[in-house]
């Protein structure tokens, strides 16, 4: 496989990975590119502004039910807190980098690509996102899950990536209920290991929708880019859990997504009309988590 191409270095066994939601390793050849450079990421900061800026410390336990209320840091002056990361013990994550045209069109260039590479058809992928995590030595990403498809590729420093498991579907669905209500998706206990991947730069991984992980820093300055996407897989489950929270609060107990399949659909149908009505007022929603 070539890797002097930026995407994933996938073949077409990854589609398999993508059907049933597997953890995949991969090689990319997105490292050295001078649009991830530190100075090119604090200005991209800049560029975004504060309110696409999540900060945090370093050092955080691995398990933090609070959604980070009680390590976040001040965007103060968001270049300069970038660019002094090998010493400030911070963690940043820029969100939906997409909003800036360069950047939109590279997250097209590295899904289309590793598209390409699997034998995916790329009008498949919607609501293409982009986020930049740039954290000091030490720094710890809390056990989360996104419900977006993830590509992380490490662009500068060695982490180690956890992939754990719910232990039911009782504690899946608990930890659904608090995404949706302001959790982020991170989780409240420490889920069992199942496997662990070293990433260093040219390394990346595709994390699944609803699987639970974690990061932990090697003794340098961490950077790194993920792109997620939806398809029709995580892009349904995740209407009809949104649809299910709005009717819990009308004091309706929903049936789980999957197990009244028709009842699915028309709760999709439901929130495609209502989420195209509600972004002409609001905006996209984002996420920020990975
Ligand atoms: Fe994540």
């Amino acid at each position: 496989m070539n890797t002097n191409t930026p995407w994933p270095a996938v073949d077409q066994s990854f589609l398999a990975d993508l059907a049933t939601r597997t953890p995949a390793p991969f090689t990319h050849g997105l490292s050295g590119d001078p649009r991830f450079s530190l100075d090119a990421i604090a200005r991209l900061g800049d560029e975004l502004g504060a309110e696409s800026i999540s900060a945090e410390q370093a050092s955080k336990p691995l398990v933090s039910a609070d959604a980070g209320a009680a390590t976040a840091l001040e965007v103060v002056a968001v270049s300069d807190q970038i660019r002094a990361l090998a010493a400030n013990d911070s963690w940043f994550t820029l969100l939906n980098i997409e909003q800036s045209e360069p950047y939109r069109e590279l997250v097209d260039q590295l899904l289309e690509g590793m598209a390409a590479n699997a034998g995916l058809d790329p009008r498949t992928m919607r609501r293409r996102m982009g986020f930049v995590f740039a954290s000091s030595p030490g720094s710890v990403t809390s056990a989360h899950f996104d419900i977006e498809h993830s590509f992380l590729l490490q662009l500068e420093g060695h982490r180690k990536l956890g992939f754990g498991k719910f232990a039911d579907r009782e504690q899946r669905e608990r930890e659904v209920h608090r995404y949706w209500n302001g959790s982020y998706g991170r989780l409240d206990t420490m889920p069992e290991q199942v496997a662990e991947f070293d990433l260093a730069p040219g390394l990346g991984a595709y994390i699944p929708p609803y699987h639970p992980h974690w990061l932990s820093n090697g003794d340098s300055t961490s950077l790194s880019l993920t792109v997620t996407f939806f398809d029709r897989s995580n892009g349904d489950e995740s209407m009809v859990q949104a649809f299910n929270e709005k009717i819990r609060r009308l004091g309706i107990d929903p049936s789980v997504y999957g197990d009244a399949p028709r009842r699915d659909r028309a709760k999709v149908a439901f929130m495609r009309v209502y989420g195209a009505a509600k972004s002409r007022i609001t905006g996209p929603e984002t996420s920020a988590s990975h």
